[in-house]
């Protein structure tokens, strides 16, 4: 399974960008998240294309930077001319730094402080997604205040239950995210949206859940969306211009994952999206989506150094099991611990040899964090530099100092260059933020 621009060079090292993976280690060390460049900006153009060219209306993509946020990411995305889709104040702020415009930045979250709407509509940004009644109120006193009006969706939950893990699912009616559409929250919601100042109500959005290997949950959920469309033009007299569909696609984290391709994901959601139109009467929308994973997971490859391989007795099948130990762990990668997410691998500097051993891959955290279970990866040993593949959503974004680690660097390679995207942090990172009080400073 070699994504994107990933090959295996005549030394038998793996190779992404141009770029011969056991270099990178050595150059800029372990764990190292590596980025495939053209494969993201690849991914965008894709996308778009294939949306722009199936749907009868207008589309805007908007890349959902909580899948990964650096300045650099933002800026390819920018290049690519995709929006962008931020969940707070942070990743509104890192948007803004690189010369986002403002008017392309969608702002989500189902808690957004006073402070954070506040800076959302001084820097102009182009929609807010309301997520309840009350930050509907709060939005429209705030905008009222800076004397505009603020372009708006609400999100809604349209009672669909998509096949993924618990953790992700979030379009089922028992969610912390958005109004209920089936007991008729969301029509109130956005009655009460139309008669309020400051408030310009566009359209309506939903996210049904993540790593979706089929379209099931998609094409139900436009069947509820455009059905309440009709609904809210039948009760209020409104057409609304926007249908926002958010995110999900899935991607390959093992070879059996076979995601919808962007085509098919197009060619489906959009006979979907037509069917429904003439179903419900429904003039054709501007089409929104927010993918997060299915641009960034497969261009990300984390590079780790292999310590020691230890054999332990078990009580099943085959009687041993091999622990392989690397240098990273939960701290750069907490979905296997968070999710039971999978992973695949092989080792960078024998990428060529056969996948015959079975070990388990293990984290250094004091945690039994194990990144991967009873995996297919060769001969591997100390000193080896292990590639997990797949690790560009989701990782970055989600690392943390557990166990005072540093997050590691991410590099950007492209055509035989890597740059350095985000700084290893230092031990004096790590001590930054850290106070002493003066009654503790002489211990
Ligand atoms: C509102 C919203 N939009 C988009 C996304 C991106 O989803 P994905 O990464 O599965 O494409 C998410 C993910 O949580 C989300 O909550």
């Amino acid at each position: 399974m070699l994504l994107g621009t990933q090959r295996v060079n005549d030394a038998g090292h793996l190779e992404i960008g141009g770029c011969d993976t056991v270099e990178l280690a050595k150059t800029f060390g372990t764990p190292l998240y590596v980025v495939d460049e053209a494969l993201v900006r690849e991914n965008c153009r894709k996308y778009t294309e294939v949306f722009g060219k199936r749907y009868k209306g207008d589309v805007r993509i908007s890349y959902a930077s909580k899948a990964f946020l650096v300045q650099a990411i933002a800026a390819v995305v920018n290049e690519e001319g995709l929006d962008i889709d931020v969940a707070s104040g942070g990743e509104l702020y890192t948007a803004l730094s690189v010369g986002f415009p403002p008017e392309n930045i969608l702002y989500h979250g189902n808690y957004k402080s006073d402070e954070e709407i506040e800076l959302g509509i001084a820097k102009g940004v182009g929609r807010f997604v309301v997520d309840n009644p009350h930050e509907l109120r709060r939005l429209s006193r705030i905008a009222t205040g800076h004397g505009i009006v603020q372009p708006i969706l609400i999100r809604v939950t349209p009672g669909i239950d998509p096949h993924t893990h618990r953790r992700i699912r979030t379009g089922q009616e028992d969610s912390k995210f958005g109004i209920n559409v089936s007991d008729g929250s969301a029509l109130e919601a956005i009655k009460e949206a139309l008669t309020l100042p400051g408030i310009d109500l566009r359209g309506i959005h939903c996210h049904v859940g993540s790593q979706l290997l089929d379209t099931q949950s998609h094409t139900d959920a436009i069947d509820v969306m455009v059905e309440f469309l009709a609904t809210v033009k039948s009760e209020t007299g409104k057409s609304l211009p926007e249908l926002d569909l958010g995110g999900g696609l899935g991607v390959r984290y093992l070879e059996h994952h076979e995601p919808p391709s962007y085509e098919a994901f197009a060619e489906t959601l959009c006979a979907a999206l037509d069917a429904a139109f003439e179903k419900y009467g429904i003039e054709t929308p501007a089409l929104l989506l927010e993918p997060g994973r299915s641009l960034v997971a497969e261009a990300g490859t984390t590079l780790y150094t292999v310590g020691q391989a230890k054999k332990v007795n078990i009580v099943e099948e085959p009687g041993t099991r091999t622990y392989v130990a690397v240098d990273g762990g939960m701290s750069d990668n907490p979905r296997p611990q968070l999710y039971d997410a999978v992973y695949r691998c092989l080792v960078a500097n024998r990428a060529d040899q056969p996948r015959d051993q079975i070990v388990t891959v293990a984290g250094k955290h004091c945690e039994t964090d194990i990144l991967i279970w009873n995996t297919p990866t060769g001969v591997i040993g100390e000193g080896d530099v292990l590639a997990v593949q797949t690790t560009g959503a989701y990782n970055h974004a989600m690392a943390s100092n557990y166990n005072r680690f540093r997050r590691p660097a991410v590099v950007f390679v492209q055509n035989g260059h890597a740059d350095v995207v985000y700084e290893r942090e230092t031990l004096d990172d790590l001590l930054r933020q850290d106070r002493m009080p003066a009654r503790l400073q002489s211990s």
